[in-house]
């Protein structure tokens, strides 16, 4: 298995997934199908607790189904093992929330780390890597902006900063799909559109696969080509952000809530919205009949 195997057709193929973690009482996953296309940018949307940690670490057969089956780059997760497994991993990129960067390291260092996979072996510091692999490293972290701190320890950098140098090291791979699990979820909001917006710049470089988790409806709807909505487990709404109206947005809001505050609140948003559309239409009629007005009453 290699990059240069004949393109799938689907990056992902989910079909029918069940998921109940041992000694669980309920499953984390129910009958999960989803198909994503190559480069194709996704938003797993929901609250905590939804499953969206789970479902993006079947995509990399980091759990393994009870029921159903997930095809990566056309290949069964489930049947792979060993070596296998560990070439698919190596094409599937992974960011977490907490970035995963070892602290004392510099950032470089933890760059290359990102090209372990394809060393095999432990390396301890940066002249244990091949020159080639370091020019690489320098060039993604030219490429996220972070070229002048190559040299700094990684936790004298800020969270923002972090999460840039995991996208960096997340390319060493030059992976064809890209997970992120809440990637934003522990920085504030200027960082956060920062490192959202160079997800997607650098997906679209790369023609990488993205499916990326947010619990935030605002972001997702901003940020993502197509939304879907995780709810105790179960896909509840799947669908793209073009055109979406205020009604369906609220209408997003109100499936992946849970709470009865959460859906009081978004009935509440739902019926004002409704309300402006009715307004909306009601001077659209105005008008209209105001122009007919006028046409009857012209001469010509
Ligand atoms: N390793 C695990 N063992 C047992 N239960 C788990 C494990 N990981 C997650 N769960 C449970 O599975 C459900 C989905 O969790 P998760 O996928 O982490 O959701 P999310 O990422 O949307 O917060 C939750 O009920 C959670 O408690
Ligand atoms: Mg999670």
């Amino acid at each position: 298995m290699t990059n240069s195997d004949t393109p799938t057709a689907t990056a992902v193929q989910i079909t029918d997934l069940g998921k109940t973690y041992p000694g669980a009482t309920g499953p984390a996953l129910t009958g999960v199908s989803l198909s994503v296309a190559p480069g194709e940018i996704v938003v797993l949307l929901g609250l905590s607790g939804s499953g969206k940690s789970t479902l993006l670490r079947h995509i990399n057969g980091l759990e393994t189904p009870s029921t159903g089956s997930v095809v990566s780059l056309g290949h069964d997760v489930a049947s792979l093992k060993g070596r296998a497994l560990r070439e698919l991993r190596g094409r599937v990129g992974f960011i977490f929330q907490q970035f995963e960067l070892v602290g004392p390291l510099t950032v470089l260092e933890n760059v290359l780390t990102g090209a372990l996979s394809t060393l095999g072996g432990p390396r301890v510091g940066l002249f244990m890597y091949p020159k080639s692999l370091r020019e690489k490293a320098l060039g993604h972290l030219d490429r996220v902006g972070l070229l002048e701190r190559a040299y700094q320890r990684a936790d004298t950098l800020s969270g923002g900063q972090q999460q840039r140098v995991a996208i960096a090291r997340a390319l060493m791979q030059d992976p064809d799909i890209l997970l992120a699990d809440e990637p934003v979820a522990s920085l504030d909001p200027e960082s956060s559109s920062q490192v959202m917006a160079l997800i997607r710049e650098i997906a679209a470089e790369r023609g990488l696969t993205v499916v990326c988790s947010l619990h935030q409806v605002d972001l997702a709807l901003s940020w993502g080509d197509r939304i879907v909505g995780l709810r105790a487990g179960e896909v509840v709404l799947d669908m793209t952000t073009e055109n979406l109206t205020r009604e369906q947005v609220m209408e997003i809001y109100g499936r992946v809530a849970t709470t009865t505050a959460e859906i009081d609140a978004v009935t509440a948003e739902l019926a004002e919205a409704r309300e402006q559309v009715l307004a909306a239409e009601i001077r659209r009629n105005a008008g209209e009949r105001l122009q007919q007005g006028f046409a009857e009453e012209d001469p010509s």
